[in-house]
C-alpha cells in the first residue's frame, strides 16, 4: 500500500495538509460608511433611528413576508414570537431536540413546558409521525428547526398542527435562504425567527429576526420587543400594554446589516452550490450518508452533517471523524453530543430558584420526561454525526478533498478497525 493510501492516523500521508478556504466574510466598505453616519449623528437606539428601521423592511421585502422584527438575539427572535403566543403557565410547545438552548429559553422564559419530538434518522430534523404522538389537550405550537440549513419536512409538520390547531414557528437560525418545495423556510409557518451571531449567513455578531405575514401577530412581537409599548402604533404614545422585553436592536447593528444583506442570498446559494457537489461527490462511500435533503428542497449548508453508520463503515463514528481530522478535513463528532434536554439546565426542572414551577402544573402521571430513551433515534443519529465545515470562500478543491478523504476513510476503516 502507498503512503497516500494508508491512513494518516495510522501514519499515512494526509489528503490535506494546508487549512480549508478562508473564513473571510464581507466586512466591507459600506458597513463602516453607515457606522460612520451612525456615530456622527449620534443617535444610536431603533426609536427615532432609520437603520433598524430599514433593516426590518428590507429583511421583510428580501422573505416577501409582510412584517419583520429585529432584536439582540436568534434567542430573543425566537422568544418574541413565543410572547406573542402567549401562552399560559403549564401550556406545552414541542420543540426539536437537536438545537442549541435558544430554541428552548424562549419557551420557559414564558412558563411553558419544552416537550421534544424525535427525528428522522436520515435529516436530523423533526419526525412528523412522532411529532403527533407528543401532542396532548395542553399543546399550544411547535418549533422546528432547520437544522444546519436543511428544511424540515414542512408540509408532514403542517398537515399536523392544523389537525390540532397548532401554531409553527420556524427556527431558522441555521437555515438563511433554504428553500421547500420552491419556498423559503421562515415563510412557511407562522413566523419565522433567525439568529445574526458570528457564524451565521447573515451576521452582526449578535443579532436576530423574526417574520410574519400576520398584522396582529406583527404587532405583538413587536410590543413584546419593546416593553409592551405601542410604539409601532399609530397613536405612538408612551404606555405600557402588555408584558415584554426590552429586546431592541441599536442602530450600530442596524447599520452594519443593512451593509451586509445585499450578500447574502450569495453566500447561501454558494453553500448550496458547495454541498450538493460533495454530495454528489460522495455518493457512493460506503456507509457515509449525508444528511438527506428531499427532492425540489435546497439546504444552505450552515454545516455539512453525515451519519457514519458504524454497521456498515466497520468502526464507531468517533473513530472516522479522528481519521478524517487525521487527513486534515476538521469535523466534529456527535454535534451537540445529547439530546438538548439532556442538559443540566432543562433535565433538572429548575428554572426558578429550586421551585419545580412550571412542571408542577403537569399532572405527575403524564408529565413530560427528560431522560434517556425519550428520543431514541436522536440519540443514535447523534452518535452517528460528523459535522463539517463548509464555508462560501471553499473552492471545488477543498470539496474535492473533503471527498476523497471521506473515500480515503471509509476504505481504509479496515486498517483502523483491524488496529
Ligand atoms: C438552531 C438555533 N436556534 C437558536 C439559536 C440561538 O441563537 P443566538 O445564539 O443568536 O441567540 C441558535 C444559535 O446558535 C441556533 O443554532
Amino acid at each position: 500500500m502507498s503512503n497516500a493510501d494508508k491512513l494518516a492516523l495510522l501514519g499515512g500521508t494526509p489528503v490535506r495538509s494546508t487549512p480549508l478556504g478562508g473564513r473571510n466574510r464581507y466586512t466591507g466598505k459600506d458597513a463602516l460608511d453607515n457606522l460612520r453616519q451612525v456615530l456622527e449623528g449620534g443617535h444610536m437606539t431603533r426609536v427615532g433611528g432609520t437603520w433598524v428601521q430599514r433593516l426590518e423592511q428590507e429583511f421583510a421585502a428580501f422573505y416577501g413576508a409582510g412584517h419583520c422584527t429585529a432584536s439582540t438575539s436568534g434567542t430573543s427572535a425566537i422568544h418574541v414570537a413565543v410572547g406573542a403566543l402567549n401562552p399560559e403557565p403549564g401550556d406545552e410547545i414541542i420543540a426539536a431536540p437537536i438545537t442549541d438552548l435558544g430554541t428552548i429559553i424562549p419557551i420557559l422564559a414564558q412558563n411553558a413546558i419544552p416537550v421534544f419530538a424525535d427525528v428522522q434518522r436520515a435529516t436530523f430534523n423533526l419526525d412528523p409521525a412522532d411529532l403527533e404522538r407528543r401532542i396532548t389537550p395542553r399543546t399550544r405550537a411547535i418549533i422546528p428547526v432547520h437544522l444546519g440549513g436543511h428544511p424540515c419536512d414542512l408540509a408532514e409538520i403542517l398537515a399536523v398542527t392544523e389537525r390540532h390547531g397548532l401554531v409553527v414557528i420556524e427556527d431558522c437560525s441555521q437555515a438563511y435562504c433554504a428553500t421547500y418545495q420552491g419556498r423559503r423556510v421562515g415563510t412557511i409557518g407562522k413566523v419565522g425567527c433567525f439568529s445574526m451571531q458570528q457564524s451565521k449567513h447573515f451576521t452582526t455578531g449578535q443579532g436576530g429576526l423574526t417574520i410574519t405575514d400576520d398584522p396582529d401577530w406583527a404587532l405583538r412581537i413587536k410590543r413584546f420587543a419593546d416593553k409592551g409599548m405601542p410604539r409601532y402604533s399609530a397613536a405612538g404614545a408612551r404606555d405600557y400594554l402588555s408584558f415584554g422585553f426590552n429586546y431592541e436592536m441599536s442602530e450600530l447593528h442596524g447599520a452594519v446589516a443593512v451593509a451586509e444583506l445585499p450578500y447574502v442570498e450569495g453566500v447561501c446559494s454558494r453553500r448550496t452550490a458547495l454541498g450538493e457537489r460533495l454530495t454528489s461527490l460522495i455518493a457512493d462511500c460506503p456507509g457515509v450518508h449525508p444528511q438527506a435533503v428531499r427532492e425540489g428542497n435546497h439546504s444552505t449548508y450552515w454545516f455539512y452533517a453525515l451519519r457514519a453508520v458504524p454497521e456498515e463503515t466497520g468502526i464507531h463514528a468517533s473513530k472516522f471523524a479522528q481519521a478524517l481530522s487525521a487527513e486534515g478535513i476538521g469535523c466534529g463528532w456527535q454535534y451537540i453530543g445529547k439530546p438538548i434536554f439532556m442538559y443540566e439546565a432543562v433535565r433538572r426542572k429548575r428554572v426558578y430558584g429550586e421551585s419545580d414551577f412550571p412542571f408542577s402544573l403537569q399532572d405527575p402521571a403524564h408529565a413530560v420526561r427528560y431522560e434517556e430513551g425519550e428520543c431514541p433515534v436522536c440519540e443514535q443519529a447523534l452518535d452517528e454525526m460528523i459535522t463539517i465545515g463548509l464555508h462560501e470562500d471553499y473552492t471545488e478543491q477543498d470539496v474535492e478533498d473533503i471527498a476523497a478523504a471521506l473515500h480515503k476513510v471509509a476504505a481504509g476503516a479496515a486498517q483502523l478497525a483491524a488496529a
